[in-house]
Order: C-alpha cells, then structure tokens, then sequence
C-alpha cells in the first residue's frame, strides 16, 4: 500500500500555503562536496561567523548536559534578564525565540488578521514576507531608492488604513545598506501609532556608521517598535537557534501569548547567556569582520566588479549579466556564495564574509572565472 496515495487530493492545505514561497537557504558544505566531489570547500552563503561560536558558549552547553532531561525554562528567565540588564531595559521588554526566524512567526501571529497589510522593503530578508502570507495578510513591497538607501517617505506613502506592521532592515539583508538614526526617527514620528514597526537589527554588531541605529533607543523612549536580534551572526550560534525581541512590555505580553512555552531549548538558552558575558569573542569577531571586508572590496575593485559599501558581515557584488553562471562556477570550484536570484536580482551575488583565507580564495577563483569569460 502507498502510504502517499490519494492523501493531497483530500485533506486540504489552508490556501494560504499556496501563495507561499519556500525558503530558500544558503547551500550546505556536505551537499556541495557531494555534488562536486570536493574535500575543501568555503561557504560564503548564510552570513555566519567565521571564527564558530564563542568558547563560553561551549562551555555553557557542556555544563547544562547533564540536565537535559529537565525541561527549559518558559522563559528564558536568565538569558532575558542578561539581555535586558545589557540594553538598559526591563525583563517584561524582551521575549526570546528559536531563532529570529521565529520571532518573525509570532509578530504575524500575534498581530496580523486576514487582509491586513505589511509594508517591506524590497529587496530584504524573505521571512517577512512569509509571515504575512501565512496569516492571510498582505504584503506590500516598497523598493529602496537608488544605491539601495532607505527611504523613509517611500515607505509611509505606502501606509493605508489596513497596514499594521512596517518591517525595516537594518542593516539590511542582502544590500548592507543601513536607515540612518534620524530616518528612523522621522518614520516612526510618521506612521499613525496603531502600526508596529519592526526593526530587524540582526546584524547590527557589524555596523560601524556613526548614524547607524539598532531600534534599542527607540523602544526606551516607548515608541510601538519591536526590536529583532539574533545569536546567529556574531555570536556564532546559527546551529542552536536563538533570537529575541525587545519591544514595551504590551508587545511582548502578545508574543508570549502565541509562543509554544518550550520555544528555546536549554543548551541554547545556557550557549546564549554565556556568549553575551564573551565580550572578546565579540569584538574579535568584529575585527575579523573588518579585516576580511576590506580584503574583499579591494580584490573586488581590482577585478572592476562593483559592490554596494556593506555595515554587515556580507557584500552584495554585481557580477552582470553572466552572475548565475559565475555562481555555478564557483560552487564547482568549492566557494559557496548567495545568488541574486531570490531577492530578483539576478546580475548580483552576495558574499558572505568569512575569513580572510576564504576571502583570498573566493577572489582567486572569481578572478580566473571572470577573465576566462
Ligand atoms: C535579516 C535577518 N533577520 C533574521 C534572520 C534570522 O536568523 P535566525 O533565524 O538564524 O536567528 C536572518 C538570517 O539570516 C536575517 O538575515
């Protein structure tokens, strides 16, 4: 017996599901070697930390194994107090989740009603997008303006009595362009107050702009914005899956209400609480950062291949009209890099920065790609 057989044609998905489009995530290191039958291979795909996780978070994970037969905390009693001792807020101002993914679920979940509407930024991070669909909501797609620099007016044109949720990167995914501290607060002072804004600043330990803003400020002076951060990216723990949002305490009272109560595992709440206190592993990763991007604009820059000037850990580099071929060529030579493709780019690529070894190899093979082309 088939134990597929018959079973879609009967038992329905919600049609929501098919207006969605699935994620699509960075390749993975074991699939491209087994494609390609590779030893050694850079992935520059999903925006990880090159130097791995923090030593204190390992060490962390290794105490709490012996408890693992208890359930996590609810909570995340310690891991949120840490957190909001760090950003000048109250425990009932932070909400910790499976990831920033997650949190994305349960802004929609809790906030978003069938034919509401979001307002995104285009091009940005896909999950924004997918929460809104999935709630039966709408989604409406603003372009960045010119250099892909924010642009605040865009954005509250936008705006109509059914939005409830504006969503800005920053800095954002895939262009690592940033919205300056005082744009910010020139779109807050313009959306009526019963709209969320939700600023993601999952890469905001990266970003080294004067005027940059990771949202914190705004959520301490009580404007309806939720925060969203991550320990996916500079803290190295991508693989354990944590994210959170800071938001004024009615916000996060809404996401509590949707969360499942054992969102966060206890190695990750444990991996999470210690890599906060590991403020060299913080600021190595920063300068490694730095060092390595500066690699990659000069041997881009050598190689004429123009770049948009990045306050995150990944370039986005315009390789033309051959960049999907460029792409394949390099995931046969081993480098892993994020197509343009999905954000409907598709003469662009974005480049991971990893270490600065990884960065010499990915331009040495762009450069024999591009000048046997
Ligand atoms: C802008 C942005 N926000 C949120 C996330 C979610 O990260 P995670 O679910 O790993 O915490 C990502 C991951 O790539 C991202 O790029």
């Amino acid at each position: 017996m088939n134990p597929n057989a018959n079973v879609h044609a009967k038992v329905k998905p919600r049609d929501a599901l098919g207006r969605m489009t699935p994620y699509s995530p960075g390749k993975p290191i074991w699939e491209v070697q087994r494609e390609y039958g590779l030893d050694r291979v850079a992935k520059l795909a999903s925006n990880e930390n090159p130097l791995g996780p923090s030593p204190k978070a390992l060490e962390a994970i290794r105490r709490m194994l012996p408890e693992l037969h208890r359930y996590p905390d609810v909570r995340a009693t310690i891991l949120a107090r840490t957190l909001a001792d760090r950003l000048g807020l109250s425990e009932a101002n932070v909400v910790l989740s499976n990831g920033g993914d997650e949190m994305i679920t349960l802004l929609s979940e809790a906030y978003l009603e069938p034919g509401d509407e979001v307002v995104v930024p285009v091009p940005t991070f896909s999950e924004y997008a997918f929460g809104a669909l999935l709630m039966n909501a709408s989604v409406k797609k603003v372009p960045l303006a010119e250099g892909f620099a924010y642009d605040a007016d865009a954005l509250l044109a936008a705006v109509t009595d059914k939005t409830k949720i504006v969503y800005i990167c920053t800095p954002n995914n895939p262009t690592g362009t940033y919205m300056p501290e005082s744009e910010m607060r020139r779109l807050l002072d313009g959306l009526p107050d019963r709209v969320l804004l939700v600023v993601d600043s999952a890469y905001a330990h990266f970003a080294t702009a004067p005027d940059y803003a990771d949202g914190m400020a705004f959520v301490r002076e009580g404007y309806p914005v939720a925060v969203l951060q991550t320990f996916s990216k500079i803290y190295g723990l991508a693989g354990i899956r944590v994210g959170y949002a800071a938001a004024p305490e009615p916000i996060v009272r809404s996401l509590l209400q949707v969360k499942e109560p054992f969102n966060v595992n206890a190695l990750a709440q444990a991996a999470a609480a210690a890599a906060l206190t590991d403020d060299e592993h913080l600021e190595a990763s920063r300068i490694a950062n730095e060092r390595a991007k500066s690699r990659l604009y000069e041997g881009l820059r050598a190689l004429s291949i123009p770049y948009t000037k990045s306050e995150s850990n990944f370039v986005l580099a315009e390789l033309g009209e051959k960049a999907d071929s460029i792409y394949r060529e390099l995931l046969a030579r081993g480098v892993i890099v994020r197509s343009g493709q999905g954000w409907e780019l598709p003469n662009h690529a974005r480049i991971s920065i990893g270490t600065v070894e990884e960065i010499e190899w990915l331009l040495r093979e762009l450069g024999s790609i591009v000048q046997s082309s």
